[in-house]
């Protein structure tokens, strides 16, 4: 019996691997290129990397509502555990606007695991700090200015490897079936205050403010479709109604010790090379 993970390429899950292979405890990666491959959208792929399969680190596909017929199909085929990896927010009605939050794959998605027959933990990241090392905001810190419409609002950026220890911690450990763990880092910084840390490790990088429809423009003049850019902004406007600056503490509720800070984790990505 092995523990199955996807999105295993990604900030989260080659985390989730990577730790589950330092504890020496067997697990399969599951992605594209994996063997056999696993690719959410074509259900075919999905019993072969179940088969054998005890437990399951489960990253959702954005924007496909895929989450609960998989579930289903890892519960018919004997799976008992299942970490499912969600964000904050998802609780909030005005988080997002209703159209966006009706589509939203993590609403469904855990409302699905909730009543699927397994023992289930699900993980409420709020925004990655890897984001700007890894994520979607990583060629904005090469280019050295970071447009965003975000205004002064803060956020309580979490380390990917925080999540991914809370992950490892759920899919081996006894005791975190049914919890629901909000996961943020220690403190919230503003977007000018993360440039500065970043621009502190050795990557010099500056925040500029862009309102929304001057935003959207930008994307759009960059090759993005409408509809993406829209998207885009609105997944950050969050961050400017300033409700992404209040601290969880599920990172300390579930393994014990305190979330690592945002200096820590752009120190040692740079010290990784991340913006060499
Ligand atoms: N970034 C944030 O600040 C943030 C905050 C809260 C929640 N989240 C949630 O975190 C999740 C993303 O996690 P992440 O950032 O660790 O991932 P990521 O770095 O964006 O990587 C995406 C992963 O998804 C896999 N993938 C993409 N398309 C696939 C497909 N068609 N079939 C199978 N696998 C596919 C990729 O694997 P292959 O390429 O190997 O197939 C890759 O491992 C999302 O659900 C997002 O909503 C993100």
């Amino acid at each position: 019996m092995t523990i199955l993970i996807t999105g295993a390429t990604g900030k989260v899950g080659r985390r989730v691997a990577a730790g589950l292979h330092d504890l020496g405890v067997p697990f399969r990666v599951a992605g594209r290129a994996s063997t056999p491959p696993f690719d959410w959208t074509d259900d075919s792929t999905w019993g072969p990397v179940l088969d054998g399969v005890r437990s399951a680190f489960v990253v959702p596909l954005d924007g496909a509502q895929l989450t609960r017929p998989f579930l289903a199909a890892a519960a018919g085929r004997g799976v008992r555990r299942i970490v499912l990896l969600s964000g904050r927010g998802v609780d909030v009605p005005d988080y997002l606007p209703p159209d966006v939050m009706a589509g939203n794959v993590h609403v469904d998605g855990e409302a699905a695991l909730r009543s699927s027959p397994v023992d289930w933990t699900i993980l409420r990241p709020g925004w990655f700090a890897q984001n700007f090392s890894e994520g979607f905001f990583r060629d904005a810190v090469l280019a050295g200015d970071l447009r965003l419409p975000a205004g002064d609002g803060a956020t309580s950026f979490v380390d990917a490897g925080d999540i991914a220890a809370v992950a490892v911690a759920a899919l081996t450990e006894h005791g975190h079936a049914g919890q629901t763990y909000e996961l943020s880092g220690p403190r919230a910084l503003t977007m000018a205050e993360a440039a500065a840390e970043i621009s502190a490790a050795g990557r010099e990088v500056r925040y500029t403010h862009v309102p929304h429809d001057d935003f959207v423009r930008e994307l759009v003049d960059q090759g993005w479709s409408k509809a993406d850019a829209e998207g885009h902004a609105i997944s950050v406007s969050p961050v400017r109604r300033g409700i992404e600056a209040y601290l969880s503490d599920g990172v300390e509720r579930a393994l014990g010790r305190p979330a690592r800070d945002f200096r820590d984790v752009v120190r040692d990505a740079a010290e990784a090379g991340a913006w060499a």
